[in-house]
This record gives structure tokens, sequence and C-alpha cells, in this order.
């Protein structure tokens, strides 16, 4: 599906030649394309700003049914981002006009200041993840998802970049199952119908798969787990994927919050938005596709996906608040805010993953804190962490692949705010004030000696308003980031 083609505009005709056009500098190698842009500059309409759209219809300069230049804007400000989003506006458009494929001519690497690797890098990432359209609930399906993105280069690159493709590729497709999974309505993606969802995709590959169910969450004392799951009617479960590859030295833990729909329980949330609490899974969707896409990409690093998976509902059987509940850590917790249940359920989790893997750096992810999104906005994670290398692997890899992350303070004397007259630990802050943080503090109470990072993904989990290469729902935050991650530790 991905290609990578000879640029040469001979004889066959093209159906549509998409070409990015900087507006201060010429950043192609070739004459028609030249011609072109100069032609298109011609036009008031387009300057090569961001954002700009030309269209020739069968143009002399090429045999090409249609030509769309797209603005990158400066040279400057040319970056790999500006290729993601570049190459899924042009397929976007493509899709729109029912077009079946596109190529897109790749710039110069010579030109940007980026290498060629990456320029291809960027504009296939854009490509291949704005083709994503969601559409099973629709009967009537407007449009389809463009069956061939081709990228057309030097004759002699042609064969040079074919890993870099598959690895694109594979990535995509792990962002696209976690966007998927995350726009799922609640009412298909229970917690047994999800994890079943998971588990039928992991067993594809070459990934352990466990799920222990409510029969053993309780045998085993999962009390954060089984607090959260008592208002539902659907049962808890706790997923662990594993992945083996032989020579492995260290392994990482990645723990995803999968709270299927959280209503907030008896503190039941307000109407407005609810309908978008929904989203509450994706850290746990992040986890699972990044395992699935580490399995298919053969990392080399032991990791560990474990997923906690619940409903939080009201009910004549939720936990209340001002309960007390035993969590598998041993620690008591005082449930002073049914809504702060996120925080519950990875306690367990992180107690466990440490238990039974011992690994060497754990990452837990989660839709954690509105007081997260209420800091960062809906663009960028919360990334919290004692360890200074591992939060600049974070950032850094955030950097790299737009899910960008910024780092969060862990204040000592904050951890006062989250003590409990009655139990060991309280699950919400006396403060109104710094949620994200105490959030994040009352996790660290629980990762022991462990090297750990919180990655808070409450703002940039979801989009209501579709953006160059996503469509409105799940974004997938997390995927590109954690393989990237990964690959690094
Ligand atoms: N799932 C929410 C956090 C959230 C909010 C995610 C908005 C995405 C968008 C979490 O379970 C929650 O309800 N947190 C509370 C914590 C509070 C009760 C201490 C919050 O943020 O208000
Ligand atoms: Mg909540
Ligand atoms: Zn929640």
């Amino acid at each position: 599906m991905l290609n990578l083609e000879s640029a040469d505009f001979g004889k066959v005709k093209i159906e549509t030649l998409v070409i990015p056009v900087c507006e201060d500098n010429d950043i192609h190698d070739d004459q028609t394309i030249s011609l072109l842009i100069e032609k298109a500059k011609g036009f008031k309409e387009f300057k090569g700003e961001k954002g700009d759209n030309l269209i020739f219809y069968n143009p002399d300069e090429v045999n090409a049914q249609r030509v769309i230049l797209l603005g990158l804007g400066t040279l400057e400000k040319t970056d790999l981002e500006t290729l993601r989003q570049a190459g899924g506006r042009a397929v976007k458009q493509c899709i729109k006009k029912d077009l079946s494929e596109v190529r897109i001519a790749v710039p110069c690497a010579g030109k940007i200041n980026l290498d060629i690797a990456s320029v291809i890098e960027g504009l296939m990432e854009g490509a291949f993840l704005g083709n994503h359209l969601f559409d099973r609930y629709k009967q009537d399906k407007k449009h389809k998802p463009l069956s061939e993105i081709n990228l057309l280069v030097k004759p002699d690159m042609v064969d040079k970049f074919n890993e870099l493709l598959s690895r694109v590729e594979l990535v995509c497709q792990g962002s696209i199952l976690a966007r998927d999974w995350v726009t799922t309505p609640s009412n298909d993606k229970r917690p047994e119908a999800f994890t079943q969802s998971i588990v039928s995709l992991a067993e594809q590959e070459d990934l352990t798969v466990t799920v222990l169910d409510e029969k053993e969450l309780e045998l085993n004392k999962f009390g954060g787990m089984l607090a959260v799951a008592a208002g539902s009617l659907s049962k808890p479960r706790l997923l662990v994927l594993e992945y083996n590859p032989k020579a492995a030295e260290k392994t990482v833990a990645l723990v995803g919050k999968g709270v299927t729909f959280d209503s907030g329980g008896i503190n039941l949330k307000p109407s407005s938005g609810l309908e978008e609490m929904k989203m509450d899974m994706a850290g746990a969707a992040a986890v699972a596709a990044t395992l699935i896409t580490a399995a298919r990409l053969k990392t080399r690093v032991r990791t560990i996906g474990v997923i906690p998976i619940v409903e939080n509902m009201p009910s004549g059987n939720a936990a209340r608040p001002g309960d007390i509940v035993r969590s598998y850590s041993g620690k008591t917790v005082e449930i002073e805010n049914t809504d702060a249940e996120g925080r519950l359920i990875l306690i367990d989790a992180i107690s466990y993953a440490i238990k039974q893997y011992k690994p060497q750096t754990l990452i837990d992810m989660a839709t954690l804190t509105g007081a997260c999104a209420v800091a960062l906005g809906e663009k960028i994670a919360g990334a919290f962490s004692f360890d200074d290398q591992l939060a600049e692997g974070i950032v850094f890899s955030g950097k790299k692949t737009h899910e960008r992350c910024w780092r969060m303070p862990l204040p000592e004397d904050y951890k006062e705010l989250i003590k409990s007259d009655l139990a060991d630990i309280k699950n919400m802050s006396s403060s109104r004030w710094g949620g994200a943080i105490t959030a994040a503090l009352f996790l660290s109470e629980f990762v022991e000696d462990t090297r750990w990072a919180h990655i808070d993904i409450a703002g940039p989990a979801y989009i209501e308003k579709e953006s160059d290469y996503c469509g409105v729902g799940g974004t997938g935050f997390g995927v590109r980031l954690l393989c990237d991650l990964l690959e690094k530790l």
C-alpha cells in the first residue's frame, strides 16, 4: 500500500500528482516540478503558504490528470511535522474526491533541513494515518480510503528504504488500532469484550497472553480494581501481554489505564461531555497496540503490557465515597472520590507488574486527570518521573514523533495533600489545585524502587475536530511515542 516509485514523468499517465511547495524556496530538484510551481505561483491565490492549495487539471507540463500543489509555509519552519501534515492533507483531499491513489513528489532532502529518510518517514506517516476512516457504524459509507499511496523519489532510492517503509507502516497500523479502540463506543467495548478484542489480535503475534478474570482478581486481592468495577454489571479483567524476544537483557513494563467508560461512579460526572468518557481506556489501547507493534517490529527489549480493564458505573453495588479498600500492594486507600478511579486500578496493575516481572523500567500511560488537560491543553501530555534520563527520553521521543510530552514536577511536599486520616493514603487531594501532580504522586507511592514514569494523556487522547492526519475520535496518541522510546531503552 505504501510504495516508493521512480519519479520519471514519462508516458504512464498519473491520476493525481501532489507537490509540496515552500513559499520562499524551491525544495524540489526536478525541472518539470519547478515549472509547475512557477506556474502556480503566478496565481494570486497560491503563495506556498501553509494551507495554500491549487489544482491544475491535465497540465501541459506533465502527463497527469490533476496536479495538486500544497503549501508548506517557509523553508525554515518546514520540519518533520509539516511533512506529516502535508502527507495527511494530500491523502484526505484525494479521499474526498473519491480517488483511489495518490503520488506525492518527495522534496529534495538537501534543500530542507532534514535527511532523506526523515522526509520519506514524515510524508508516509502523515499519508498513512490520514488514510484511516472510522465508518463502521455508518450504513452510507461516503468515502473509501485510498488503495495506494506512492512517493516519487530519485530512481536510485526506490529500493533503499523498504525497511523504513515497512516500519512506518507497522507503527502507523498500531496507532490506527489504538484509534479504533478508543473511538469505539462503550457499549461495544465493555471490559470483557474489550479484553477479548485485544486478546484475539495479540494471539496472532509472538506474544504470551494472560487474562485474570474477576474470580482471580478476588482471589489475589486486587482491591483497587474490584472497588472501581463493583458498580458495573461487566466484570473486570487484568490483561497481561508479554513480548519475550530472545537475548533480551532488560525488561520494560507498560501499564495502561483501561476504563471503558468513566461515569464518575457515585461521584457522577456532570452530563456535559460525558459521552467522551468512552475514551478513558486510551492508555490501555496505546499499551496494547504498542505490544502488538513491538512484536511485529521484533524490537529487542523484553516488554510486558499490564492492562487493567474496568467500567466505572454508579449502582447499588458501587463503591461509595469514604470507603476504604486494600490495594494489591497491601496499602489501604480511602476512596474520597469515586471519580478518581484511574489511580485505583493503576496501582494494582503497577504492583502486580513489579511483583511478577521485576522490570528495570515501568511506564504507565493514562487519561488520568482533567487537570493535566487544563495545564497543557489538548495536544500535549504530561510526563512525570523522578529519573531525569527517563523523563528526557520521553520528551525527546515526544518531539520526534510529535506526540509531545512536557515534564511535570513531583514535589515531595505535595504528598501531604494525599494523606488520609484513616487509611494509608487517599485517592483525592485536599487541595483544588495541581490535580495532575497529586495524581502522579499517588501512583509514585506504589512504584517501590523501580525506575518509573507516568504519562497523563487526558488532553491528547481524543479530538473533537479532525486534524490534518487524524479524524474525529481517538488519536492513537502514545503508540508512536512508546514504539520510538522502546528502541532506546
Ligand atoms: N477520566 C478522568 C480524567 C479525564 C478528564 C480524562 C477529562 C479525559 C478528559 C478521571 O478519571 C477523572 O475523573 N479524574 C478526576 C479526578 C478528580 C476526581 C480528583 C478529574 O480530573 O476531575
Ligand atoms: Mg474519573
Ligand atoms: Zn477516568
